[in-house]
């Protein structure tokens, strides 16, 4: 019989596997075991500790649903998915944040202009900027998907028992020849990631909160270029330096500045009070 001791265990495991040798599917399972191993050896996990774990991932399963997917939001709060997002940004491009759980891949399209808020109280902003390449050159035609909460903080497909209608508050913008992009919509507020579950435990045992600074969100596209996922965020507002699940980036944060009439070249369905100006960088397919 083989001799098997808590050092010998970690190669035996890996062995266990009849992987591909050298596949990506290889490398990550076995760097997985490797410092998974590691770090029962190092902290000497009792039966205890380990089944506390099991038994939070399967709260974590149990409270799931197709709308909530509290493993994700399990890696937004431990910096998981800002870390994918880290290592994955191109150089040049615009840095990567959070998809969150609200987008919906078929919003409406709406022309250069729109207003996005349909009459609802709060700031009206003009959100404009270009979409180009990392050289500057315009991209026309880029596609500018976006979502967002209300100025309150809440994110109408979250209220659609009370009357909201879930496409409120997005749109699919397509950018003009010069690669341009522009609407109104209301400033949205900061808002709580749910912490009903486990997760919210979890955020509790490490007397963290919940909040989420203002925000917008983006997914741009185009032919021929990577697409990126982001968030842009506005300067001095509350939670900025301390975002639950740590999207900011010092690069996504946009001055929001008054609206001065000189200064809009843009026509708009609504007048803003304010101007938020926000440049895309995308960079070519790999
Ligand atoms: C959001 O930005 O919509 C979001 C991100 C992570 C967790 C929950 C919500
Ligand atoms: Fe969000």
């Amino acid at each position: 019989m083989k001799d098997i001791n808590e050092y010998s265990l970690t190669q035996a495991v890996k062995d266990s596997f009849k992987t591909e040798p050298d596949s990506r599917f290889e490398q990550l399972l076995h760097g997985l075991i490797d410092h998974l191993h590691d770090f029962t050896r190092e902290h000497q996990l009792t039966h205890e500790e380990w089944m506390r774990v099991l038994m939070f991932l399967y709260d974590c399963g149990k409270i799931s649903t197709p709308e909530r997917h509290e493993f994700i939001l399990l890696s937004d709060v431990l910096g998981f998915s800002a870390l994918v997002d880290m290592v994955n940004s191109r150089g040049g491009a615009t840095e990567g944040s959070n998809l969150g759980p609200f987008y919906l891949d078929n919003a409406p399209r709406k022309p250069l202009g729109a207003d996005l808020s349909d009459e609802r109280d709060g700031v009206c902003i003009l959100v404009h900027g270009k979409v180009t390449d990392s050289l500057h050159n315009p991209l026309p035609g880029a596609i500018v998907d976006t979502w967002q909460a209300d100025a309150a903080g809440t994110y109408p497909i979250q209220e659609q028992e009370q009357g909201q209608d879930k496409m409120d508050l997005r749109g699919v913008f397509e950018a003009d020849e010069n690669g341009r992009y522009w609407y109104t919509t209301v400033l949205p507020k900061p808002y709580t990631v749910p912490y009903d579950g486990p997760v919210g435990e979890l955020l509790r045992a490490g007397k963290r909160h919940a909040w989420r600074p203002a925000h917008l969100h983006y997914i741009v596209r185009h032919p021929g270029m990577n697409s990126i996922t982001t968030e842009v965020f506005f300067e001095n507002m509350d939670y900025i330096d301390n975002d639950a699940v740590f999207g900011v980036r010092k690069s996504l944060i946009a001055k929001v500045k008054p609206a001065k009439k000189a200064d809009i070249p843009y026509e708009t369905q609504k007048t803003p009070d304010a101007v938020v100006e926000f440049d895309f960088v995308l960079a070519p397919e790999s």
